[in-house]
């Protein structure tokens, strides 16, 4: 039994999240926590909302509301949405608590006693009008490098390059409109990180286990060379900069840059976790080497817009604090899941958002769809015609149609009992080789955290049932030998109970409801590759019990409906 800690990427306070968020980080960082449970192992899943930055005050006063009672709300509907769709996470905190306010600010002091922090004069853009400075995302205008008239001061959303808000074509304020702008000197704290480089580079050499995705987009940034970065921001809402334990002389009306604190949040929402549970010291051993956290195997989910903060950034914060923290030892990343290939869009309504999504269909139907279509190694598109073409044969016909027709035909012709008698025979040996090698394989994909892999190789195991079903014919073999139909039925209804063991991590609640059709509950251990053994486990008279429909399928005239109500290929 190892300890495994978890983290997704930290979901922006500023709303409600979209599929593609799900599918790029918080959803597979679920599905392998939940693996690595089934599996007896400890596991930490850590998570929280990001709240600080532009994107917060801006969303926060588009919505009339001030910061702080905005995040709070926003919060409790995130919250809300992930335990909706199944989201097993052990905490999930907020970025603007105390824990990591207080572990921001002693990083900062860390990194300023190694010689790693320099104060340097900027040239930012200030509004007069406004009467502030405009950092990021408060400054709009045109793209130098591609034209669009509606590039933000961080990034353009129509070619992608990041941007300082000082390269911007005729920029306008995001909180006025106003184009009274001047450049003025601002002070600001920057991490030397290229005084830390060598380190990094030896720190990411020693992990060539990494995934491919993320490893090559750490080694571009290597490649391309670290700069020093500002990590302060002209804003009132953030954690405050501090020398000694006091405001920073100059610092005063500053806090540090949203992306500075946000993965200290990871350990900050550990700590929320362990003061709520009056252990004040407990977060120590998932994240101190010295107090522990030596033994633990750190995994981190994200998509792949977040790889360099996680790869370069983080890492240069914790390496030049010089103190023992955990550093992750595996980075999972994704590429986009968009919608009909293009990007969701809240303001053009395209694409569905979390809750709407659950008040379409549970959450399970749309797990499957996510993992199976994991944009894993490339971007991948949502359509509905796909969704409702996954949905209906790999769980309506596939899995649904194997649980009902085998658990209807105990109940019509064996009591409603698991039957005993009779000895396998080719059939099974056969079905006990094939069934072997595919939880092998699915074992092994969740392992190494591919998941449309092990989606696949789960799908097989289905479709493996319902091909022995269909071949070993239980109720033929019932009207002339009812001890043949016997080890059938018996082999049936234990591969049932494999299906419940297997589809734990993918689709809970459905896992539950399979398990409860042949008398078991969750938490199952997860199969071992023996499927001779796997496929015995049942005792001889356990009663069994048909579920409610598991999965309805999902008809053209949703469809229609759905791609009219939530923009379809036309966008
Ligand atoms: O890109 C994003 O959605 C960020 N909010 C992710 C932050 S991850 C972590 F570092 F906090
Ligand atoms: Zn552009």
């Amino acid at each position: 039994m190892s300890r495994i800690l978890i983290t997704s990427a930290l979901p922006y306070i500023n709303g409600i999240k979209h599929l593609g968020n799900l599918a790029g980080s918080m959803l597979p960082a679920d599905v392998y926590a939940r693996f690595m449970r089934a599996q007896g192992h400890e596991v930490l899943y850590i998570c929280a909302t990001d709240e600080h930055g532009t994107p917060a005050e801006l969303a926060a006063a588009k919505a009339g509301q001030d910061v702080r009672t905005y995040c709070d709300e926003q919060h409790d509907i995130q919250r809300r949405a992930g335990e909706q769709f199944g989201l097993s996470y052990d905490w999930f905190g907020r970025s603007s608590s105390r824990q990591n306010r207080e572990l921001t600010q002693a990083f900062c002091e860390a990194l300023d006693q190694n010689g790693l922090i320099e104060e340097r004069t900027d040239k930012m853009v200030y509004s007069i009008d406004d009467g502030r400075f405009l950092p990021d995302r408060y400054v709009e205008g045109t793209c130098p490098h591609c034209g669009y008239d509606k590039a933000r001061g961080d990034q353009c959303d129509n070619c992608g390059r990041l941007l300082d808000p000082t390269d911007l074509i005729n920029p306008y304020s995001a909180v006025s409109g106003s184009r009274n702008l001047e450049v003025r000197d601002t002070k600001h704290l920057y991490l030397l990180q290229t005084k830390v480089e060598p380190q990094l580079r030896e720190w990411i050499a020693s992990h060539d286990n990494w995934p491919h995705l993320a490893k090559s987009i750490a080694n571009k940034h290597l490649e391309e060379g670290l700069i020093d970065r500002g990590i302060t921001r002209d804003l009132a809402w953030g954690v405050p900069v501090t020398k000694d334990g006091q405001p920073r002389p100059g610092f005063e009306n500053k806090v540090f840059y949203v992306w500075f604190d946000a993965p200290i949040e990871y350990i900050g929402a550990t700590r929320e976790m362990f003061d709520a549970k009056g252990d004040a010291d407990g977060w120590k051993k998932w994240w101190r080497l010295d107090q522990g956290a030596d033994d633990v195997t750190y995994v981190e989910f994200m998509g792949k817009d977040n790889v360099a903060f996680h790869t370069v950034s983080f890492p240069a914060t914790i390496l030049g604090s010089g103190e023992p923290w955990k550093m992750v030892d595996t980075l999972k990343a994704f590429n986009w899941l968009n919608w009909y290939g293009g990007k969701f869009s809240t303001s053009m309504s395209r694409g569905v958002f979390m809750d709407q999504a659950l008040d379409l269909l549970p959450a399970d139907y749309w797990r499957w769809y996510l993992i199976a279509n994991s944009p894993e190694s490339s971007d991948s598109s949502f359509t509905w015609e796909q969704f409702q073409a996954t949905i209906n044969k790999d769980l309506a016909d596939v899995l649904g149609n194997f649980v009902n027709r085998i658990v209807k035909f105990t109940e019509s012709k064996f009591e409603a009992k698991v039957p005993e008698g009779g000895e396998a025979g080719p059939l099974e040996e056969k079905l006990y080789a094939d069934l072997s090698t595919l939880i092998a394989e699915a074992t092994q994909a969740f392992d190494e955290m591919e998941m449309r892999k092990a989606a696949q190789a789960i799908r097989r195991i289905w479709v493996l049932g319902n091909e022995y079903l269909q071949e070993a014919a239980p109720w033929t073999a019932f009207k002339t030998d009812t001890t043949r139909a016997a080890v059938i039925v018996r082999h049936g209804l234990n591969l049932v109970r494999l299906y419940a063991s297997l589809a734990q991590p993918l689709i809970p609640s459905t896992a539950e409801k399979i398990a409860a059709s042949v008398g078991e509950t969750l938490p199952m251990a997860w199969p071992a590759d023996d499927a001779r053994a796997e496929l015995s486990h049942l005792p001889a008279g356990q009663g069994v019990a048909a579920a409610e429909v598991l999965f309805r399928k999902i008809e053209d005239t949703q469809i229609a409906e759905w791609a009219e109500r939530f923009g379809g290929s036309e966008g």
